[in-house]
């Protein structure tokens, strides 16, 4: 049998980027079919991917030819394959419970160890207890070391992923994986999809598809009740679904800022962490049945009300720095040193789990998802947060040949997540991290962007470019970045609204 692939399982399955299977079918090495590929086609566009993962191939081969032997044989005793998908959807539930259960013996296990620590102190010559306590010990390490993922647990993973079902949205051609157990939305969200919902718990019918083909389970209880001719239609609702064989599903995705709602949200504050002298983040939490919508990129206004009741709520507009496939909880970095009456109260006043508004979202800082060109982001201080929220999402969209980031402040600890970008920097073969420090003045920051543009890229016609600093500064970049060769059309930029100033 030849198995039809979309572009990312097969990128996936042979360890290669999307944009390499872009690429071969551009070039006419190889057949593109409804957004797929063939398992034998791809074989030949890539004999060296394939052959290094010999191994990796002739299982998937065998574990492929031995499903479908068994599905054969289960038809042939009568069992239909929807009843194997459930009995799928069964073991991933009884999975779920035994890791509840691996959890609360391990919150035992702390405890006992606490509990020999107490007693350490009144029993420092006892023997018996020096031995029970050395058992405990080795035997807690043993069970830790074996935790570590073996190659085979890694392979096994590989296939099953490869295995799980595969969702392809019309007229986008999107797919995504879906992991039985998400819904079908949640899957969609944490692949970067802005497909269209509400509240996320079967109520208002926002996140309704038409399921074309393939079959899905309700795992979720719904109250949104269809109409006759969208029953016969086959509409199914994506925040209660899960899906059992690969399917294809109608539905809307919103592609710029204009599609997305204005929405008005009361979240309530998860984390306030100090993160350098100068900058707190902020995690706020949005409640289970009113997700934030937003692209990535985009702003939000954030108010509080104040103690005393005549006095207007105290409002501030920040970019939001975590990605839309975290809608639960949202990021903001906040400059705490600037004097602003938001900032104060979040870094003087404000406590985990008190409320706090937003509004929007906001602005057209946002990914264009259609080009295939690689990203160049560039930020200046706190401009990293929107810049933040577009690196993840084109991570999740795994759509970009390269990524380059450059992040410049005046010093060293004001890269407050300076380890997370070296982390990307360090796990990922397409994304370069540039850290810039210099004086906080307009000639000197350009002159020294430029010359690391121009000592990294010989030119920037294959890219796309995204800028978050000072509105004067992006000014006066924009003339010269596409004197170095980026189209006009190519070039993002946001003006940040908090910060270190940069004067001229
Ligand atoms: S998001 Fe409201 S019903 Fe699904």
């Amino acid at each position: 049998m030849d198995r039809h692939l979309s572009l990312s399982q097969a990128a996936r399955l042979i360890g290669v980027k999307r944009g390499d299977i872009q690429k071969k079918i551009q070039e006419n090495k190889l057949r593109v079919m409804e957004g797929t590929v063939v398992l034998s086609d791809l074989k030949k566009a890539f004999p060296d991917a394939i052959y290094e993962d010999n191994t990796m191939m002739e299982k998937m081969e065998k574990f492929m030819k031995d499903a479908v032997n068994k599905m054969a044989q289960s038809e042939r005793e009568g069992a239909h394959v929807d009843a194997l998908s459930r009995r799928l959807v069964r073991l991933n539930k009884e999975l779920t419970e035994e890791r509840n259960r691996a959890d609360q013996f391990e919150e035992i296990i702390d405890g006992m160890k606490q509990k020999f620590m107490d007693l350490k102190i009144n029993a420092r010559n006892d023997n018996n207890f020096n031995e029970i306590r050395s058992w405990f010990n080795t035997a807690v390490h043993k069970v830790n070391e074996e935790k570590l993922t073996t190659p085979v647990e890694n392979l096994e993973n590989q296939i099953k992923q490869f295995m799980l079902p595969h969702v392809r949205l019309l007229p986008s051609r999107h797919d995504y994986i879906s992991d039985k157990s998400e819904t079908l939305l949640e899957s969609a969200l944490r692949s970067g999809l802005a497909v269209d919902y509400g509240c996320n718990n079967g109520k208002c019918g926002k996140c309704k598809a038409k399921l074309l083909s393939g079959s899905v389970e309700k795992t979720l209880h719904q109250d949104y009740v269809f109409s006759e001719s969208e029953k016969s239609q086959g509409f199914i609702l994506t925040c209660s679904n899960t899906a059992i064989t690969d399917i294809t599903l109608e539905t809307e995705e919103a592609v710029c800022s204009d599609d997305i709602p204005l929405q008005t949200i009361s979240t309530k504050i998860k984390k306030r962490q100090k993160v350098s002298d100068n900058v707190m983040v902020l995690t706020l939490k949005t409640p289970r049945s009113q997700r934030l919508r937003f692209l990535a990129g985009q702003h939000i206004e954030l108010s509080v009300n104040s103690q005393d009741k005549e006095q207007q709520p105290i409002i501030a507009e920040y970019s939001i720095a975590s990605c839309p496939c975290e809608p639960a909880n949202l990021e903001f970095h906040i400059p705490i040193n600037a004097n602003e009456p938001f900032a104060n109260l979040i870094r003087d006043e404000l406590k985990t789990n008190q409320s706090l508004t937003i509004k929007g979202p906001h602005g057209s800082f946002v990914l264009n998802e259609d080009s295939p060109n690689s990203l160049i982001f560039i930020a200046w201080d706190t401009g990293f947060a929107p810049i933040k929220s577009l690196i993840e999402h084109a991570m999740s969209l795994e759509q970009a040949e390269t990524i380059h980031l450059y992040w410049m402040t005046t010093k060293v600890e004001n890269h407050y997540l300076d380890n997370l970008c070296r982390s990307w920097n360090d796990a990922l073969d397409n994304f370069t991290y540039t850290r810039i420090m210099c004086e906080a003045k307009t000639d000197v920051v350009v002159d020294s962007l430029m010359k690391h543009i121009h000592d990294e890229h010989s030119h920037l016609l294959n890219f796309d470019l995204y800028i978050a600093a000072p509105g004067h500064l992006n000014h006066l970049l924009k003339p010269l970045l596409i004197s170095h060769g980026i189209k006009a059309q190519n070039t993002h930029f946001e003006s940040i609204f908090h910060g270190e100033e940069v004067k001229d």
